[in-house]
């Protein structure tokens, strides 16, 4: 299998292009855990997404050497978080999502659509006011955070706190970054564990106290199996969502046409974004799929325990699902996109993560339709955070509409 370079985070068009055209398997070296097969293809993706039963995402059915050594240098707090949902096959799985996941059902997120445009509409304020205009700071990152812990139950107040233990973890992409990794995640698994203990004594109506009433003093889910659920729904509920914002408006940017369409459509929204969800593709890649078994996959032998992730980022781009790929098109139609991975781990909160975008298309450009970018694009930079495209800051001017 031919080793290829990852994709440029600023232009990952023709990374990605190499990447499906060698396919449907490649092999890349990802910083920290070493060399790796990536299935490339949107059919691969599927077939492994898909593939309960002949693959495990649990890491004690791995054998990379190199990620058990890193598992045994996590400290034992960190540890408990890879017991998450995402981490477990079959039967645990739909056990652990089945607790939460009526919380982020399309009804239930609908019923948070105008407080998600109300602290929306608040964070573009200040935003517009700021003096540096860092779209990042101001809006992408502080919006899903607040809506995971509104919905969570967690204090407005500490939010600055887990603004700082974030922003640390963005960075975390290299060895290292590792220390600083473990430390932001010690903080943050610490303060959900003091969230989850307060409820016990004094239950609220919020998503943690719905936990404390579903735990029954470890009856039905262990101490270690609350701070694994709630660690991955506070870190997955803002980290990549942030990310999808932030790299949509500067895409959007880049395409006034099609930006403009939106102006004059208001059918669009829907398609717009999961045409942003695949075009930018925050998340690239999917965590590792063990093989359970000695077998052989798409036509490659591999040994049981060998791992192949889904390079979600790739195939988003194939041609073969997607005609003209590079291109954004903002009513495409239909969009095989899976940038929110597929199968039995498909993301629980794809509807949420869509109501926050869509907040946000709506009110920018209605009250700042000439925002552009307050630097040469070239002066972007893009953290080096593995698996993740997420850009460091978006400085952007305003320029408000006349009148307002
Ligand atoms: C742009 C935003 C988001 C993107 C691109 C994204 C992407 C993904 C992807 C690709 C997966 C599957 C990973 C794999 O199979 O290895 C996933 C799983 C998951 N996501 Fe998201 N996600 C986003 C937002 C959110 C939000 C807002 C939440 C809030 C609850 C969330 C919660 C989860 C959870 C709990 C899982 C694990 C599901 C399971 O194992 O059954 N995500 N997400």
């Amino acid at each position: 299998m031919e080793i290829l370079p990852i994709p440029d985070k600023r232009d990952p068009g023709p990374g990605l292009a190499r990447l499906v055209a060698a396919g449907p398997l490649v092999r890349m070296r990802v910083p920290v855990v070493g060399e790796m097969t990536f299935a490339t293809t949107h059919a691969a993706c599927e077939a492994i997404l898909k593939g309960d039963g002949l693959f495990s995402t649990d890491i004690a059915n791995g054998r990379n050497r190199r990620i058990k050594w890193f598992l045994r240098l996590m400290p034992r707090n960190v540890r408990v978080m890879t017991g998450n949902m995402l981490q477990k096959d079959g039967e645990e799985h739909r056990r652990l999502r089945k607790i939460v996941d009526a919380a982020f059902r399309r009804n239930a997120v609908e019923a948070w659509i105008p407080r998600i445009e109300s602290i929306a509409a608040g964070l573009l304020k200040d935003w517009a006011t700021s003096a540096d205009g860092d779209f990042v700071r101001h809006v992408a990152r502080p919006l899903p955070l607040a809506v995971i812990c509104e919905i969570l139950g967690l204090k407005h107040e500490d939010r600055a706190d887990f603004t700082k233990w974030m922003a640390a973890m963005s960075e975390a992409g290299t060895v290292s970054g590792l220390p600083r990794l473990y430390i932001s995640l010690t903080r943050i698994n610490r303060y959900l564990m003091a969230q989850f203990k307060e409820r016990r004594r004094k239950p609220g109506d919020d998503l943690i106290s719905a936990l404390v009433h579903v735990a029954k003093d470890g009856e039905v889910l262990t101490d270690d199996e609350v701070l694994a659920m709630l660690g991955l729904l506070f870190i997955a509920g803002h980290e990549t969502t942030t990310h999808l914002i932030s790299n949509s408006i500067l895409t959007l940017l880049d395409h006034p046409a099609e930006r403009a369409r939106l102006d004059t459509d208001a059918a669009l929204e829907v398609t717009a974004t999961d045409e942003l969800l695949r075009h930018v593709s925050a998340v690239e890649m999917t965590k590792p799929r063990y093989l359970l078994r000695d077998m052989d996959f798409l036509g490659v032998p591999f040994k049981r325990g060998q791992a192949i992730m889904a390079h979600l980022a790739a195939a988003n781009r194939d041609p073969a699902v997607f005609d003209y790929p590079d291109r954004l098109d903002l009513g495409r139609k239909p969009n095989r996109h899976l940038a929110f991975g597929g199968g039995p781990h498909f993301c629980l909160g794809a509807w949420l993560a869509k109501a926050e975008l869509t907040a946000v298309l709506r009110l920018l450009w209605k009250q700042w339709p000439d925002v552009k970018l307050a630097v040469p694009k070239a002066d972007l930079q893009w953290t080096a955070q593995t698996g993740i495209r997420a850009l460091r800051t978006l400085p952007l001017t305003p320029s408000p509409r006349a009148g307002i």
